[in-house]
C-alpha cells in the first residue's frame, strides 16, 4: 500500500478521535488530582471502591509520561499465538514506540516478538495468572527481574478498572518502591474507557469492555503516525487453518467465546481489519519478511 495513502486515510481517521481523546491526559490519572485516603469507584463495578494508599499515590505521574510525545511509528504487540514462527521481532523491534501487554514474557520469543518495549501494560489479574500470586520467594523474584526488565519503560496498570485486583496492584507498587525499580507508572482513569466506548460506539462498533489491545490502539492515534499491529488474531485457527495457541506464552484458552465473557475479541477484530483495508493501520497476521 502507498505510503501517502495509509497516512492520509490515517489522519481523517485521527480528526475522529481526538474529539474523544486526549492520550497525554487519558493515560493516568496525575498526583495533582488525587490524594492518600481518596475513594474511588471501580469504573466496571460501581458500587465498589477502593481507597488510594500512600504507595499508589507515590507513584502516580507528576506530568504525563505522553507529554510531548509523538512518534512516527508504533507497534502495538498482542499476545496471540499467530506470533510464534512469525519471525516478526526485529520489523517490531524497528518501529519508534512499542506497545506490549500484559506483562508478556519476551526474552524466550525475541525472533518472533522482539524486546524493545516502551510501554506495557498489567491487569492486575496478571499477578494471579503469570506470577502465582506471588506465593513464594521464586515467583517474587520472577516478577522482580520481569519488572527489572523493563529499564524506563512506561508500566500502565489499569488498577480502576474492576474490583478484586487491588492486593496485587499494592505488592506491585511496593515491590517498584522497595527495589527503586526504574518504570515510569501509569494509572488510567475512567475517562480513558469512556473516550475509547464513546469512539468506538460513534463508529457503530458496541465494545461493552474494549480489550487490553483496543485501549492500546485507540490511545495510540492520538501519538503515533503510523500503527502496525502483531499479536491480533483472536481465533483458535490461523488464516491457514492450522492451530493458534490463545496467547503466544501459556497455555489460556479461548475463553471469551463463552456467553460471559466481557470482551467481545472477534468484533473488535472486525472493526480493525477494516481499519487496516482503509489504510488507517496495517494489521500482521502471518510471517514478517
Ligand atoms: O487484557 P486482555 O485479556 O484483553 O489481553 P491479553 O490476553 O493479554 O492479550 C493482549 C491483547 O492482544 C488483547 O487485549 C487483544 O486485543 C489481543 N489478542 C488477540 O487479538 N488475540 C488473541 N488470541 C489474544 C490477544
Amino acid at each position: 500500500m502507498a505510503l501517502s495513502v495509509f497516512l492520509s486515510s490515517s489522519s481523517s481517521k485521527r480528526k475522529h478521535i481526538l474529539k474523544f481523546l486526549d492520550a497525554e491526559k487519558d493515560i493516568s490519572v496525575l498526583k495533582g488530582t488525587l490524594k492518600p485516603g481518596d475513594i474511588i469507584h471501580y469504573v466496571f463495578d460501581r458500587d465498589s471502591t477502593m481507597n488510594v494508599s500512600q504507595n499508589l499515590y507515590a507513584l502516580l505521574p507528576r506530568t504525563s509520561p505522553l507529554k510531548g510525545k509523538h512518534y512516527r511509528t508504533c507497534a502495538i504487540v498482542g499476545n496471540s499465538g499467530i506470533l510464534l514462527n512469525s519471525g516478526c521481532g526485529k520489523e517490531i523491534d524497528a518501529h519508534s514506540f512499542v506497545i506490549r501487554c500484559n506483562l508478556a514474557p519476551v526474552q524466550e520469543y525475541i525472533h518472533d516478538v522482539g524486546m524493545k518495549t516502551d510501554l506495557v501494560t498489567m491487569n492486575p489479574s496478571v499477578i494471579q495468572r503469570a506470577f502465582e500470586d506471588l506465593v513464594n520467594d521464586t515467583w517474587r523474584e520472577k516478577l522482580l527481574q520481569r519488572l527489572h526488565s523493563l529499564n524506563g519503560s512506561i508500566l500502565w496498570i489499569p488498577a480502576f478498572m474492576a474490583k478484586g485486583g487491588k492486593e496485587r496492584v499494592e505488592w506491585v507498587n511496593e515491590l517498584i518502591l522497595k527495589h527503586h525499580i526504574n518504570v515510569r507508572t501509569a494509572y488510567p482513569s475512567l475517562r480513558l474507557l469512556h473516550a475509547v466506548r464513546g469512539y468506538w460506539l460513534t463508529n457503530k462498533v458496541y465494545i461493552k469492555r474494549p480489550t487490553t489491545g483496543l485501549l492500546m490502539y485507540t490511545l495510540a492515534t492520538r501519538f503515533c503516525n503510523q500503527i502496525y499491529l502483531y499479536g491480533f488474531w483472536p481465533f483458535p485457527q490461523g488464516p491457514d487453518q492450522s492451530p493458534v495457541k490463545y496467547h503466544y506464552y501459556d497455555s489460556l484458552k479461548y475463553g471469551y467465546m463463552s456467553q460471559t465473557s466481557p470482551h467481545t475479541m472477534p468484533l473488535e477484530f472486525k472493526a480493525l481489519k477494516l481499519l487496516h483495508l482503509q489504510g488507517a493501520l496495517k494489521l500482521t497476521v502471518g510471517p514478517c519478511n
